[in-house]
């Protein structure tokens, strides 16, 4: 079968399309016939090496993380999963996968959930990473309740439209940043205040914020903490926390930077509901998976990236 590969770090240069084996599955391994592979920010970092001291690949290394599929074989270990079933999550190397961006995946079982009734593989390859990182940062690190002033950077963002939707459904009050037509994007999500992080300032309109969910990092993470009220909550899922303007302030801090194992069965909810709608910008075959990295790194798409594998 063939698998997007590097065997070594680099520029899209480095991408190859080789023929792979993989091994009948182990253990609590999952084989997936993969449908459809999404990029997140996170695989251009692995590729070019810019993530290598944290989270080092072997090579050679099958590319991706985000994945939907059909289950084409499960290890003695499996329960819950059966051949044929529609399944999507996390096949990242470095969680035990074998890489999301190839014909077939060996998937650990617990980084898998059914696919929602009614969702295309293409729509639930886009949603694990970005999906259960809102999810986590909004239910489990913010614990937001209705009521509640959240802040979301980025909310044009994947991780920031979703969170959006979820903290809308739960009833909160969101203010977020955003760009060009992500401006008009976050507003049909239901955002309550927009600010273009391009001509304005997000920090000299807020006051008083319960929560701040950080999805960009750098100059917008140092600006939040003047933001909340004492007693308040940040979470960055990008950024280094400053702990000393943390304390300050009375604030409870959380760098999230991975995501606990029940939270794709929670995202799995909200997709089923229809409160996450899944938002893809495009789709390409495997043979184009440099023009995929390329619309990642160059942004010039609104939306996530999928990689289809159906031909
Ligand atoms: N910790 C984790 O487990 C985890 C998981 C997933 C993602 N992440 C990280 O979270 C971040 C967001 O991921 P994503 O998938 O949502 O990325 P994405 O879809 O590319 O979204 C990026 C967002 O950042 C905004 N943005 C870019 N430059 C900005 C600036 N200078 N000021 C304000 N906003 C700016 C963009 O807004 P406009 O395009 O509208 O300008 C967009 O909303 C990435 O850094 C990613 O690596 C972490």
């Amino acid at each position: 079968m063939r698998a997007l590969q590097i065997t070594e770090y680099g520029d899209n240069s480095v991408l190859t399309i080789a023929d792979v084996t993989l091994p009948h599955p182990t253990g609590s391994q999952v084989l997936v016939t993969v449908e459809a592979a999404a990029l997140n920010p996170l695989d251009a970092a692995l590729r070019s090496g810019y993530a290598q001291a944290l989270m080092p690949l072997q090579f050679p290394a099958t590319l991706g993380g985000d994945v939907a599929g059909v289950v084409a074989a499960v290890g003695p270990d499996v329960t819950g999963f059966s051949v044929g079933d529609r399944v999507y999550g996390n096949a990242y190397t470095l969680l035990g996968g074998s890489g999301a961006i190839a014909e077939q995946a060996l998937v650990q079982a617990r980084n898998l959930a059914a696919v929602p009734e009614g969702l295309s593989s293409v729509d639930a390859a886009s949603m694990p990473v970005a999906g259960t990182t809102a999810v986590e940062a909004v239910d489990h690190n913010l614990h937001l309740q209705a009521g509640q002033k959240v802040y979301i950077s980025g909310g044009s963002g994947a991780v920031g439209s979703a969170a959006i939707q979820v903290a809308k459904h739960l009833g909160a009050h969101v203010a977020t940043t955003a760009s060009g037509d992500g401006v008009d994007l976050v507003r049909g999500l239901g955002a309550d205040e927009v600010f273009d992080h391009t001509t304005d300032d997000f920090s000299e309109h807020l006051r008083e914020f319960d929560a701040v969910l950080d999805a960009v990092g750098g100059a917008s993470l140092e600006k939040s903490y003047g933001i909340l009220r004492r007693g308040g909550t940040l979470v960055t899922v990008i950024g280094e926390l400053d702990q000393a303007a943390g304390e300050e302030r009375g604030l409870t801090l959380v760098r999230q930077a991975a995501q606990s194992e029940e939270v794709l069965r929670e995202l799995t909810g909200y997709l089923a509901a229809g409160v996450i709608t899944p938002r893809v910008g495009a789709t390409f075959p495997l043979e184009e998976a440099a023009a995929a990295f390329t619309a990642l790194e160059t942004r010039s798409v609104r939306g996530k990236v999928v990689i289809s594998l159906l031909s």
